[in-house]
């Protein structure tokens, strides 16, 4: 179903492809970890292209394509002549001519779009301002390890800053039947094209969409409970001043006291520690949130496997 297509955003997916993804995700690692060896990439190459820093992207992209039989180029913006200023609708045809696949990191969500637009092989989404759906698909195939395959009816509470990854969050769990409720300062709430497309996708999960102002009404009940940096990459200039905006959002053992019982507790990764999460929350469930690095890998490999193979 996804053989041939571009992966921008979980929006574009249809249930059943977010299910087909996450499912071969679980079985591509099971087969990794049983030191089976499956090349459905034998002899095909992905295009790296990194306009933003990265430590989990980069290297699980790159390692993942070498597991499925394949190379990956890493391509930063210093080298190509896209950061001189060669335009986009060039670089992706000529890029197109050798490659299978290309995954792109960068700011505006306009360049993948473009990006996409001309190239003749599948695109993928690596982190844009607006959206980081690896990341998303990787913490739904996470949850299905710790709350079971079922991601129905489960509460998902995200506090912080309504940036790439909550809007991303907002697409999976209208995918995936989770009720989703962001808590974010007045100012610094999600996208609102995403919220109103995340609300229209959720009817058919019969999943509720929802923002509010304070953590501990987002919290409450909640089954997993997220965060992410206070100061997305590109924001550098602006972090002194969101540790202010932002200090009530932080989640510590206050806030969780209030979520489930068996809540668990994720993050993207990198974690700025005494800022969107203590350092005790962090630590206390690393299990989670070592394995929801780990997965990226694995959700990853699913996602090249199926648009690429
Ligand atoms: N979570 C994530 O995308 O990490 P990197 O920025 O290290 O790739
Ligand atoms: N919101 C963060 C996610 C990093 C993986 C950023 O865009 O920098």
């Amino acid at each position: 179903m996804l053989k041939g297509k571009d992966m921008l955003s979980i929006h574009d997916l249809s249930v059943d492809e977010v299910n087909e993804i996450l499912a071969l995700g679980h079985e591509l690692k099971a087969k990794q970890k049983a030191g089976i060896e499956h090349h459905i990439l034998k002899g095909k190459t992905l295009g790296m292209i990194f306009e933003k820093s990265s430590t989990r992207t980069r290297l699980s992209f790159e390692t993942g394509m070498y597991q499925l039989g394949g190379q990956a180029l890493f391509l930063s913006n210093r080298d190509l002549q896209l950061g001189r200023g060669e335009p986009i609708k060039d670089t992706a045809r000529v890029m197109s001519r050798y490659l299978d696949g290309i995954m792109i990191r960068t700011f505006g969500h306009d360049r993948v779009e473009e990006f996409a637009k001309w190239s003749d092989v599948p695109v993928i989404n690596a982190l844009t301002d607006l959206l980081h759906p690896c990341q998303v698909l990787t913490d739904l195939l996470t949850i299905q390890e710790h709350k079971g395959k079922n991601l129905k009816g489960l509460k998902m509470a995200y506090v912080g800053d309504g940036n790439n990854m909550t809007n991303s969050y907002m697409y999976g769990c209208a995918k995936a039947g989770i009720d989703f409720v962001s808590a974010n300062p007045k100012g610094f709430e999600p996208d609102r094209q995403v919220f109103e497309n995340a609300c229209k996708d959720a009817e058919e999960t019969g999943a509720s969409i929802k923002l509010v102002n304070d953590p501990f009404e987002a919290a409450k009940d909640a089954d997993i409970v997220v965060t992410d940096t206070w100061a997305s990459m590109g924001q550098e200039d602006e972090h002194e001043e969101r540790k202010k905006i932002f200090k009530d959002y932080q989640v510590n053992a206050e806030l969780l006291a209030v979520a489930d019982k068996r809540v668990i507790v994720m993050h993207c990764l990198p974690a700025y520690r005494g800022e969107e999460i203590t350092d005790e929350i962090l630590e206390a469930y690393a299990d989670v949130i070592f394995d929801e690095a780990e997965n990226r890998l694995h959700t990853q490999k699913a996602i090249m496997a199926l648009t690429m193979g």
